[in-house]
């Protein structure tokens, strides 16, 4: 219930991250207003550029976005006034968007955006399987698999496994299908489709690397289809007051946190 409430569109970035720009908008207006009102002048465009990036960061506190918000609320008014100085063809930013798109479609949808597992975490997945009951033969899925660089490394590794990846952002999906499709094991496969549609029942291995929004339910889902003894593994994220078995600190730079269940 509570991942419901926080998945509302009110409550998302990027609903926020607009309401602050018109709200911004609404208030250079005004200031505007004021100053040729009461002084007779008229503002120059650089200082009105300067008042919507204020303006838009201050709203983003307001609005309890991350500082990391405040600077793209900083960036953006500059941004499209230096695009619509140089003249940007339009098709441009609809290239932009598209592609923007294509990778990051999830990133206001389910608030997980693209990010990689690095070569540290293949290595500890890797031994992860290797200290499963059946080392030389199982399945393994990663839940939003990205580009697919997980599977392309264990499927080298582990021949005897079957990898299979779900990937719903469309660019990301094409190139681990094409990864899939060359892969000299062929024992990887990857999916476009919802995670949420994933039946996770008879699945040895499950690793996501999510963000912290979709975890509390991705567990609950987890321990409601998962067979008894498999294990379930999370990359950096998980739900609070969830007890799990082992947490795997890592020695890369991010100091990268593997949270292991078993069902
Ligand atoms: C942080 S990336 C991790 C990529 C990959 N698993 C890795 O470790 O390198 C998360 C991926 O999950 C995908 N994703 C998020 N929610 C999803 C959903 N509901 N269905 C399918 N894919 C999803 C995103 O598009 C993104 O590519």
């Amino acid at each position: 219930m509570a991942e419901k409430s926080q998945n509302t569109v009110i409550t998302r970035p990027f609903f926020r991250l607009m309401l602050a720009q018109i709200g911004a908008g609404m208030l250079v207006v005004a200031t505007e207003m004021a100053v040729s009102m009461g002084l007779g002048l008229g503002l120059e465009v650089w200082i009105l550029v300067s008042c919507q990036a204020f303006f838009a960061s201050i709203l983003s506190l307001f609005f309890a976005l991350g500082w990391g918000w405040v600077v793209v609320q900083l960036a953006l008014p500059w941004v499209t006034w230096g695009a619509l100085y140089l003249e940007i063809p339009s098709w441009v930013y609809l290239a932009c968007f598209a592609l923007t798109y294509a990778f990051y479609r999830n990133a206001t949808s389910e608030r997980v955006p693209l990010y990689l597992s690095n070569r540290t975490t293949w290595l500890a997945l890797g031994e992860l399987i290797e200290r499963s009951p059946n080392p030389e033969r199982g399945t393994f899925i990663d839940l939003g698999s990205g580009v697919g660089g997980t599977l392309d490394y264990l499927g080298k590794l582990k021949p005897g496994w079957q990898f299979n990846g779900v990937e719903s952002a469309p660019l990301s999906f094409v190139i681990s299908w094409i990864r899939a499709k060359f892969s000299k094991n062929h024992n990887v496969f990857v999916n476009f489709a919802d995670i949420w549609t994933v039946d996770l029942g008879g699945v040895d291995m499950v690793y996501a690397f999510l963000s912290p929004a979709p975890m509390e339910r991705l567990l609950a889902k987890a321990k409601n289809e998962m067979h008894q003894g498999r294990v379930f593994i999370s990359n950096s994220f998980w739900p609070d007051g969830e007890d799990f078995d082992e947490c795997l600190e890592l020695s890369d730079s991010r100091k990268t946190k593997l949270y292991i269940k078993k069902m």
